[in-house]
Parts: structure tokens; C-alpha cells; sequence
């Protein structure tokens, strides 16, 4: 019987374990994460998303409030288009945030930055451009293009040194979004190095509508490998999206993947940015208490625990501080559903907004609590503490256990003593 430690993912020169942790922003894959990844040999994620306000958190700057401190003026105004971000900190940000790590990193594994389109942060080519840019200058050895078409990302980058060797990677839900992207790219010379194929089980945006019950990975899997081979194209696709166990993983290797994407399994690791609170709410989550909903600004559906804090706040628009969703024109559905709720009850304070919600706001916070479809699981692969609490696993565990395990068999840690069970 087959396990995943007999496979191997060649990316170029590299031979890596054919296990990546996909991104998860803001800071739920944090460098900690993506580091244990690459020392077990496998690939990491850190992610793009809000990074000024990830480098505030760890090396004490201050981009968030002196922005904030720049647009003070304009907070109560719906018009946002007067916020920009400005692009030479955000590349000092994203440099301090990827060189920190990459001069952390050890072992045979590779670290990959997961960089969202969709974060278009009033200015989406240029905002784009310099995330990416810098990623690259910092030293990053791959990057998972996410959250969009990325119809123009590789000519943003194209004529940068690293062009050729930083790995590069897109997330696609369909062979159409891969067939428009290879189009559009095709100028550059270059095809990616790696596909991530995303089905509809997946934790944070979703590349379906809100019909993505219908679609299954292996299917849309087979479909893309089918073209591939009749175009006699080759490039390594990665199963991403409800892959639980080991498996799981060889199941989608022995039909033409060549690794897997995994994320909700490091959901409830101690190297995972979740805060210990919110991840024995992800433990405690049964099938019924998650769902797939349309609250983010971003116009995709997007799964969540449903008792977050992040439905249903009214909370005053942060575009001042964030911004980060804001179209080229400076709007944001959550800043227009805000200040429609405002205006239809004059004098009011806070009032619950339930069609969308500030996911800016509250990804930072860890309020929005996105996950894949089997979080419910997540309480089976752990020890229930004496205090009714769940023990919280470390990320070699899991990452093990996705290695080595065979029969659909989850291996549980080691019981903490302190904590066992009477
Ligand atoms: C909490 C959470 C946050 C996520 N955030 C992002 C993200 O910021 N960008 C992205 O491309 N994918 C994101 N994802 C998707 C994962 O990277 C991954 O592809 C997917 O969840 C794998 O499926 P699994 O969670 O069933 O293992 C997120 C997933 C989770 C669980």
C-alpha cells in the first residue's frame, strides 16, 4: 500500500516532499508554519495579504497607524479613493516580512509566498507589481499566484532577474481559468511551475459560485490532466481542497497529481497564527455550524464558521488603517452596505450588517473564521483535554501524519500528561 513519503515533487533542480501548506492570510500561515514545512522537506506558505500590518505585529513598525494617522481626515467619508498605500513602505514591508523568514530557513524544504490578486488595495497593478517585486528581491523561492485570474501578473515580473528561477505557481478551480491564463502568459515565455488545483472544499475564497456543491476536484483533476497531455504540456498539478488524510493525498497522486495542497489540517497546530481561542472553535465545529456565504468584498464565496464574530458586525469601515479591498476606484461593497445601513437609520450607532462584512477588519483580528469543508473532522485527529478543551497538535505531527499514514488511518499525538483525560 502506498503512502505519500513514495512519492517525490520535482520542481525544477528540487525533490521535495509532495506536501505544501497552502497560504493563509492574514498570518494564519505564518513563517513558523511555513518554515516547520520546509525543514520537514516539504513546501511552505507565508502569505501577501496585509503584510504591513503582519510587520507591525513582529518587528514592532508602524505602518498601520501612520497610515491611519496620514487619512484621518477622511474616515467618515464613503469615498475611499483618496487612500493609497504607499508603494515604496509596502515594499519595505513585504522585504522585512519574506527576508526574516527565508534567513530562517532550514532544511531540504522550500518556502512559497501565496499572493492574492484580489487584494487590489486601491491600485491593483501597481500594489500588485510591488508585492510581488519585492517577494522576489527578498530572497522567496516561489510564488502561488491566488484569489484571481492573474491574466497579467507574470508581465509584471517579467523583466525581473528572478523571473526564470523563483518557482511560480497558479490556483485555478477549472480548466478554463487555466487555458485563459497559459493564453494570456504565453508572451513571457514561460509556463508555470506548478498548477494547484482547488476544488470546492477548500477553506478560505472559493473559485466556484455559490452552486460549488456540484463540482469535485478529481474530476475537474482528471479533466485538466486529460488536456495537458493531449496539448503535451507538463507541469505538476497539486491537489488542493479537502484532502484529510495521507490517503487521501496518494488517491489523487495515483491519478496524475504530482503533491498535494493541504491547509485545514494546520488550522489547530501551535505554529498556525490562529489564536488557542479560535482554534478550539474550529475543533468544536460540527458539519452544521459551517457554511459557505457571499460576505466577502471580494465577490467570491467564502466558507466560515458560522457563529463568527465577523457576521453580522456593523463595524465602522478601516480603510483608513487597511484598504486592502478596495477596487481601482477606491469602493468596497462592505463600505457601500455600511454607509447604506447609515443612512436608511440616521443616528443610529452600530448597526448589523449581514450581507457583507469588513474583511479587512476582521481577518486581522482572527474574527473571520474561514475554513475548509472538514473542520468538523478536525476533532478526530486530536486528545480531548481533562477541561473539555481539545489538544492543540504541532505541525510536524500533522505533517507526518499526511507522510507516512496509509488506510485512511489519522494518527493521534502523543497526550500532553498535564492535560490527559481521567
Ligand atoms: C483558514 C484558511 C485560510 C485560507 N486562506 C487562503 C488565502 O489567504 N489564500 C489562498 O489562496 N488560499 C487560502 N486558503 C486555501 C488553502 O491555501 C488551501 O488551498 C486549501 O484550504 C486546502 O484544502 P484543505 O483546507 O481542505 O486542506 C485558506 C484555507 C484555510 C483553511
Amino acid at each position: 500500500m502506498k503512502r505519500v513519503d513514495d512519492f517525490r515533487l520535482r520542481l525544477g533542480k528540487h525533490e521535495v516532499v509532495p506536501i505544501m501548506i497552502g497560504g493563509m492570510g492574514v498570518d494564519i500561515s505564518t513563517s513558523a508554519l511555513a518554515l516547520e514545512a520546509a525543514r520537514l522537506g516539504g513546501v511552505g506558505h507565508i502569505s501577501d495579504a496585509m503584510v504591513p500590518t503582519v510587520a507591525d505585529r513582529r518587528f514592532n513598525t508602524k505602518y498601520v497607524k501612520n497610515k491611519l494617522q496620514q487619512y484621518k481626515f477622511n474616515v467618515d467619508n464613503a469615498d475611499k479613493s483618496v487612500v493609497q498605500f504607499d508603494l515604496g513602505l509596502l515594499e519595505e514591508a513585504t522585504r522585512l516580512h519574506v527576508e526574516s523568514t527565508m534567513q530562517a530557513k532550514r532544511g531540504a524544504g522550500m518556502v512559497f509566498i501565496n499572493c492574492m490578486e484580489k487584494l487590489t488595495m486601491n491600485a491593483p497593478k501597481e500594489t500588485l507589481r510591488v508585492r510581488l517585486r519585492a517577494a522576489m528581491d527578498a530572497g522567496i523561492e516561489g510564488i502561488t499566484l491566488a484569489a484571481g485570474l492573474h491574466l497579467g501578473s507574470f508581465a509584471l515580473i517579467e523583466d525581473h532577474p528572478r523571473f526564470r528561477d523563483v518557482k511560480l505557481g497558479i490556483i485555478v478551480s477549472s480548466l478554463r481559468a487555466l487555458q485563459l491564463f497559459l493564453k494570456k502568459s504565453a508572451r513571457t515565455g514561460r509556463l508555470p511551475d506548478y498548477v494547484v488545483v482547488e476544488g470546492p472544499l477548500a477553506g478560505g475564497h472559493l473559485g466556484f459560485g455559490m452552486d460549488w456543491a456540484k463540482y469535485d476536484l478529481a474530476a475537474i483533476i482528471a479533466e485538466i490532466r486529460d488536456w495537458m497531455t493531449a496539448e503535451h504540456i507538463d507541469i505538476p498539478l497539486i491537489a488542493a481542497g479537502g484532502v484529510f488524510t495521507g490517503s487521501d493525498a496518494v488517491g489523487f497522486m495515483e491519478m496524475g497529481a504530482a503533491g498535494v495542497q493541504v491547509a485545514t489540517r494546520f488550522t489547530v497546530t501551535h505554529e498556525c497564527g490562529l489564536p488557542e481561542k479560535v482554534q478550539q472553535e474550529y475543533f468544536k465545529a460540527s458539519e452544521d455550524d459551517i457554511e459557505v456565504n457571499q460576505l466577502s468584498p471580494t465577490g467570491y464565496p467564502m466558507r466560515m464558521i458560522k457563529h463568527c464574530p465577523a457576521i453580522g458586525d456593523g463595524i465602522r469601515p478601516n480603510c483608513e488603517a487597511y484598504g486592502y479591498l478596495l477596487d481601482a476606484g477606491g469602493r468596497c461593497s462592505y463600505v457601500d452596505a455600511y454607509h447604506q445601513a447609515h443612512a436608511a437609520n440616521p443616528g443610529q450607532r452600530r448597526i448589523p450588517i449581514y450581507d457583507k462584512t469588513c474583511l479587512c477588519t476582521h481577518m486581522r483580528n482572527f474574527d473571520c473564521w474561514t475554513c475548509g469543508h472538514n473542520t468538523y473532522r478536525l476533532k478526530d485527529t486530536t486528545h480531548r483535554n481533562q477541561d473539555g478543551s481539545y489538544q492543540v497538535l504541532s505541525a510536524e505531527h500533522v505533517f507526518h501524519d499526511y507522510q507516512y499514514s496509509v488506510d485512511q488511518r489519522i494518527a493521534l499525538p502523543a497526550q500532553v500528561r498535564a492535560e490527559c483525560a481521567a
